[in-house]
């Protein structure tokens, strides 16, 4: 803790062995006031939240931990804060590491193509303010990726089996904060454009060929970039554009 150069974002850490899902446990002490940037750490969850109601494995190795933040700015501008997670977790992997990590729209962080890192933002509105929000991080920190299901193993990497050593999940959550952090302020400042920049350069994503599903409806096209609120906008064969908020996209 003595290393973390942070203003506000981890000042106040709760850390467990093990919990349901951090995100459930900020959630928690969200509504009961604590403060913004509070940071709840656990070794290993029972019940790891996915995006899209997935589940998260989440075993001992990973680093998973949810951040309690309470922006002055719009509900529709939530979904903001999941690009700088995915932004600060490529960049800390990608500067203290080394790796070739990158984002996969909208804020699934890669190397070579494999998941090794996910963000699960939720929020509380009060009518038309954000009450609070929490953002859950999970990086495959020093997993052994053979030892997760087997569907699962051919789609996910971990820093463990990139660099064939353990890392110091310490230094990577310091460093993660510290990124996330400069990051936010940006965000409060109103520079997001600051951060759709670094995102353009970590992207994986533009100049691809994708296939966002929504629900039951499938769109295929070229990723041809993002908007000023990060709604990625395609390409699709017959030239015309179709601007995509949310879905789930894939790589092909
Ligand atoms: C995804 O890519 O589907 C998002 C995964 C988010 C996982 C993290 S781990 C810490 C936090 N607590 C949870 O239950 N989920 C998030």
């Amino acid at each position: 803790k003595d290393s973390l150069k942070t203003n506000y974002i981890g000042k106040e850490i709760h850390y467990f062995r093990e919990v349901d899902s951090t995100n459930e446990v900020a959630k928690k002490l969200a509504r009961n006031g604590a403060p913004e940037g509070t940071v709840v750490i656990a070794e290993s969850q029972r019940r790891g939240k996915g995006r899209r109601g997935k589940k998260w494995i989440s075993p001992l190795g990973g680093a998973w931990l949810s951040i309690i933040l309470r922006p002055n700015t719009l509900p529709i501008n939530a979904p903001q804060l999941t690009f700088i997670a995915g932004v600060a977790a490529a960049q800390t992997i990608k500067n203290e590491y080394g790796l070739d990590a990158g984002i996969k729209w909208p804020n699934d962080v890669l190397i070579d193509d494999k998941k090794v890192c996910g963000v699960l933002t939720e929020i509380s509105t009060e009518i038309d303010t954000i009450d609070y929000i929490v953002t859950g991080i999970g990086i495959d920190a020093n997993i052994d990726v053979n030892l997760l299901p087997s569907e699962l193993q051919d789609t996910t990497t971990s820093l463990k089996s990139e660099l064939n050593q353990d890392i110091s999940r310490m230094i990577l959550v310091q460093k993660f904060l510290g990124n996330f952090e400069a990051m936010y302020d940006e965000f409060n400042k109103g520079n997001f454009h600051e951060i759709l920049k670094k995102w353009r350069q970590l992207s994986k994503t533009i100049g691809r060929q994708v296939e966002i599903r929504k629900g039951t409806e499938f769109v295929r096209g070229e990723a041809i970039g993002v908007n000023s609120k990060g709604a990625l906008i395609l390409e699709l064969d017959d030239g015309t554009l179709r601007k995509i908020i949310s879905g789930e996209c894939r790589h092909i």
